[in-house]
């Protein structure tokens, strides 16, 4: 008989990776044969990184773990599971305000196709860490450096900055 493979999603925007999302991964790769980091991309969404430089960066933070890899989907979850034979989605609660919405994608999911969620509780440490508040602090000159891989940080901080600098120019004809 051969032993079936546990083969688990962690989904999400990634917009950039924090090392909130990281201790997720890491902690799935260590309760599943293989995990999946899957990067959404929704073209209606204004991402500060593309979804090539979203997957770059976290195959980068994810080289590490050997059972991971990272892949990109658009449309529903739920298909992207099917057609990859994953059987649960893996999500990160930081707190009982992440728990409704949560709780209630995880059931929307589980009614669209035989998808488990399994919530894992984030790391004290990183209960406040998202990507969005990064690039607001990090966009006010804040300190982020401890919150995201080194490299991470090196790219946020130039992609600021060329927005920034965008920001600044007089339009082309003014
Ligand atoms: O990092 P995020 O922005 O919280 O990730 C959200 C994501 C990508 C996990 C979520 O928006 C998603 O699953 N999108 C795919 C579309 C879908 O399946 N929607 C129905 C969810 S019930």
């Amino acid at each position: 008989m051969t032993a079936r493979v546990r083969r688990v999603v962690c989904p999400g925007s990634f917009d950039p990776v924090t090392n909130g999302h990281l201790d997720i991964v890491e902690r799935a790769a260590s309760l599943f044969d293989e995990v999946v980091v899957a990067v959404g991309i929704n073209a209606s969404k204004n991402r500060l990184f593309t979804p090539e430089e979203r997957i770059d960066m976290l195959t980068t933070a994810c080289e590490r773990f050997p059972n991971v890899r990272v892949d990109a989907f658009s449309g529903l979850l739920t298909d992207f599971c099917q057609q990859h034979g994953i059987v649960a989605i893996v999500k990160g609660l930081r707190a009982v305000s992440d728990f409704d919405y949560e709780l209630q994608m995880a059931q929307m999911n589980s009614s669209l196709a035989p998808i488990e969620t399994v919530f894992v509780p984030t790391s004290p440490e990183y209960s406040f860490l998202a990507s969005s508040l990064v690039k607001e602090v990090a966009s006010f000159g804040g300190d982020v450096a401890g919150l995201v891989p080194a490299f991470v940080h090196t790219r946020l901080t130039e992609r600021l900055a060329d927005r920034s600098a965008e920001r600044a120019r007089p339009e082309d004809g003014a």
